[in-house]
């Protein structure tokens, strides 16, 4: 049951990570089309926010039935989780109240839609990355 659950949170990272990827086509598609950039904003960032909150029940799930408690790397996750929630929730503020008729507004949001997608999923392959090591010996999170 548990390795179950667990799986299920690995499965989840794993959809978060491709969803982020293909959301990184968003500022692409939307160069001439401010209108839907902000449109496509909101969808990205409502999906954004389900998967995480799934990931992190599962996560607590995983806790509660588990025998782990809050280790080293439980507590990790749960930086890098607030972290990537407060960052997307900024940006998402950020693209609705922006005026992005005004082209230099819509390149610069444009850019940093780009450049917090790459930091978000650099955490989040950081944390895999940690995990992998933690599993292979390499390092100790325990
Ligand atoms: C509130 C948020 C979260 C909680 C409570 C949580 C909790 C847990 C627990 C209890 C485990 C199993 C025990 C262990 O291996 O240490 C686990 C595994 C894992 N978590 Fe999380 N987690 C959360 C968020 C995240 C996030 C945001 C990421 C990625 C950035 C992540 C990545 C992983 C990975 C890669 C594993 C190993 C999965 C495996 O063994 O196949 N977790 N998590």
């Amino acid at each position: 049951m548990i390795e179950q659950v667990i799986l299920t949170h690995s499965i989840l990272i794993k959809v978060f990570l491709g969803f982020m990827a293909a959301g990184l086509f968003i500022p692409f598609v939307t160069a001439k089309n401010p209108k839907g950039f902000k449109k496509a904003s909101f969808i990205y960032t409502m999906v954004f926010q389900a998967i995480a909150s799934m990931i992190a029940f599962t996560g607590l799930v995983a806790l509660a039935m588990g025998t782990f408690g809050l280790s080293l790397s439980v507590i990790i996750m749960i930086v890098i989780w607030g972290l990537l929630m407060y960052i997307e929730i900024k940006k998402y503020k950020l693209i609705k109240v922006a005026n992005l008729e005004n082209p230099q507004t819509h390149t610069l949001l444009r850019s940093a839609f780009l450049k917090i997608s790459a930091v978000q999923i650099m955490l989040v392959i950081m944390m895999v990355v940690l995990k992998v090591m933690e599993v292979k010996g390499v390092i100790s999170l325990s």
